[in-house]
């Protein structure tokens, strides 16, 4: 298809990046954040260490480069026609009036991520006050720190964190708020350029601090800096051949490099006509890899194990736990680690920041160019949203339920989507052979011809079978094998609390079922076999008619759809995450009704 709207009142923002270094910085910044020092390191030593690094490559190379590639080319593109926002970039690559409503994702992955992304940024600074004060020196007690940890985020309980003497961190998170959208403000060359330009330096040089102090920690208990780098990268190849390998590491690779998030496609449209892409793109995409491997991988989990060993599976699952609650037992027991503790949380901060301003960026675009809005008048609203959906993440903290369940349907899923929508549009719609054109424009590099055939046909068949055993292993529930317990135990599934030999029993499973307090077994009725229920009524094994080796135990695997379905907070999240789509996609619906009355969009018409 070579058709694409007319502009012919071109009515660009006006904002444009002051200079080449600038803008890389600016897109490193985005891309550079706490999945660089906190997500990265837990994935990997989960996924089979260093074979991680495998899948994690491959994703790089076939899904992240090329996509980005893609993004910068369409960015670039629509700022030429006068477009900044998703919804007029992707309007003006397929000129069709269902187009702009795909934009709506667009908006939408960075406006949500920014709901808790924003109040994570708090914890960093949070944590690097009371560093600053010592009040996180606690020694090496890990109880201290989980609990300390719990109280600060409001995990025990939702409404928790307005509680008298929590609520002095909320401050924090107001100053936090404030200083995002000062720089958005700012604009983008004053703003974010100018900030990034001083803060991916102070980043790099914090961190490189951290990691000297790492790397000469000495021995603690018998372990040294080796094992601490080997139990990080020593390869497990057996976990290459469990899917959810291959998943974590793309998934890994788009959260990471901000591909798939619509952010990419906006910045890039501020650049001009003759402004290089190929370079570019794959200059900050490297810095983040060094941030991402060198940094990230080195100091994390290796400080984590001299101190505490091999780190429990939980710990590692939740990508922030590791930063907040491993490492300031690490602080703790080393020599300066009240100084290194604060620059760590500084540094992570900062990462944070040049983040988060990426994500506000997309959405301001699209009120200014979308309702002819000033600054102003775009900062505020966007700042009603945001706050709003920031204060949902804040009241429900209990377990950090609504945090978990945005970055679950926003941060994994909808991206795997957007990341599809778009090979889409550039291989099938754009046209590779346009595309091709397109990047070279003012290139200094030259992209090998076989990524044009990659992004059309490999990319879109690569995400729809990775999308679909993400869902498949994600969204829904499983039973799954845990192993047999002995026979003779039949006796024991009876109504009532499980004795504490099956309790035993359980624990000592191939796949240990772990029996929560309060959990009682429900016996075996006509035609139900008998099962273990929670507290709260949910399934956590199922136990089925005994052979030859025993009584064999399913264990429970609770999918995300279930969860929405018996969790009152997670349910509310989806709504919420319903009604901002609603409310964007009615916003892009008037938007695409005003390009097209200015004459700025003509559907269909040949260029
Ligand atoms: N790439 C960022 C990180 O690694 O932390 C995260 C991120 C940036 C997510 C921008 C979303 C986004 F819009």
């Amino acid at each position: 298809m070579s058709q694409a709207p007319q502009s012919a009142s071109q009515e660009p923002s006006g904002e444009q990046w002051a200079s080449r270094i600038g803008v890389i910085l600016a897109v490193a910044g985005s891309a550079v954040g706490l999945g660089n020092f906190l997500r990265f390191p837990g994935n990997a030593a989960q996924n089979g260490a260093g074979a991680f690094m495998i899948p994690y490559f491959v994703s790089l190379l076939v899904l992240g480069i090329p996509l980005c590639w893609a993004e910068w080319t369409m960015g670039r593109y629509g700022g030429k026609k006068g477009f900044n926002s998703a919804p007029g970039v992707f309007s003006v690559i397929w000129p069709h009036p269902a187009a702009k409503y795909f934009g709506a994702i667009a908006l939408m992955i960075p406006l949500v991520i920014y709901m808790y992304y924003v109040l994570i940024e708090a914890w960093c600074l949070g944590y690097a006050i009371n560093y600053a004060t010592g009040a996180l020196m606690k020694g090496s007690d890990p109880a201290a720190y989980d609990s300390f940890f719990g109280t600060f985020v409001g995990a025990g309980k939702d409404g928790a964190l307005l509680a008298p003497g929590n609520r002095r961190w909320l401050w924090v998170l107001c100053g936090v708020f404030m200083l995002n959208f000062t720089l958005i403000y700012r604009g983008v060359s004053k703003g974010i350029e100018a900030f990034c330009k001083v803060a991916m330096p102070v980043m790099a040089a914090l961190a490189l601090i951290v990691l000297v102090r790492v790397l000469t920690l000495g021995e603690h208990e018998g372990r040294g800096v080796l094992d601490g780098l080997g139990y990080m990268w020593n390869p497990n190849f057996e976990k290459l051949k469990n899917p959810q390998t291959w998943l974590a590491a793309s998934g890994q690779i788009f959260f990471s490099l901000s591909v798939g998030f619509g952010i990419i496609v906006n910045y890039a449209s501020y650049l001009k006509d003759e402004d290089d892409v190929v370079l570019s793109g794959l200059t900050s995409s490297s810095m983040n890899e060094f941030f991402e491997v060198c940094l990230g991988g080195l100091i994390t989990i290796p400080a984590a194990f001299i101190f505490m060993g091999a780190l429990d599976p939980d710990t590692l699952d939740s990508s922030f736990a590791l930063g907040f609650r491993a490492l300031p037992n690490v602080f703790g027991a080393m020599w300066g680690g009240r100084v290194i503790g604060f620059l760590w949380f500084f540094m992570l901060f900062v990462a944070a920041i040049t983040s988060s301003v990426s994500m506000l960026q997309p959405v301001i675009a699209f009120f200014e160019e979308g309702f002819g809005l000033k600054r102003h008048a775009s900062a505020a609203i966007l700042g009603l949203i945001t706050a709003m959906g920031c204060g949902f993440v804040v009241w429900f903290s209990q377990d950090l339920m609504v945090l978990d369940t945005f970055d679950f349907w926003v941060g994994s899923v909808l991206i795997f989507l957007l990341a599809l929508v778009q090979s889409i549009l550039y291989g099938w719609i754009f046209g590779i052979k346009r595309g091709e054109e397109q990047a070279h424009i003012g290139a200094h590099l030259r992209i090998p011809r076989f990524v044009q055939l990659m992004l059309k046909y490999v990319v879109p068949v690569y995400l729809l079978v990775i999308f679909g055993a993400f869902c498949w292993n994600n969204v829904l529930s499983h039973d799954e094998q845990a192993g047999s317990i002995p026979n003779a135990m039949a006796a024991e599934l009876t109504e009532g609390a499980p004795s504490a030999a099956l309790i035993d029993a359980l624990a000592d499973l191939e796949e240990p079922v772990e029996v929560p307090a309060g959990a009682v077994i429900r016996a075996a009725g006509d035609n139900s076999p008998a099962q273990l229920v929670g507290e709260d009524e949910k399934l956590l094994a199922t136990f089925e008619a005994a052979d030859a080796e025993g009584i064999p135990v399913l264990s429970h695997a609770t999918g995300r759809l279930e969860t929405i379905l018996n969790t009152e907070s997670a349910l509310s999240a989806i709504l919420f995450v319903g009604m901002v789509l609603a409310f964007l996609l009615v916003s892009i619906h008037i938007a695409g009704r005003r390009w097209v009355a200015e004459g700025r969009l003509r559907y269909g018409e040949a260029q």
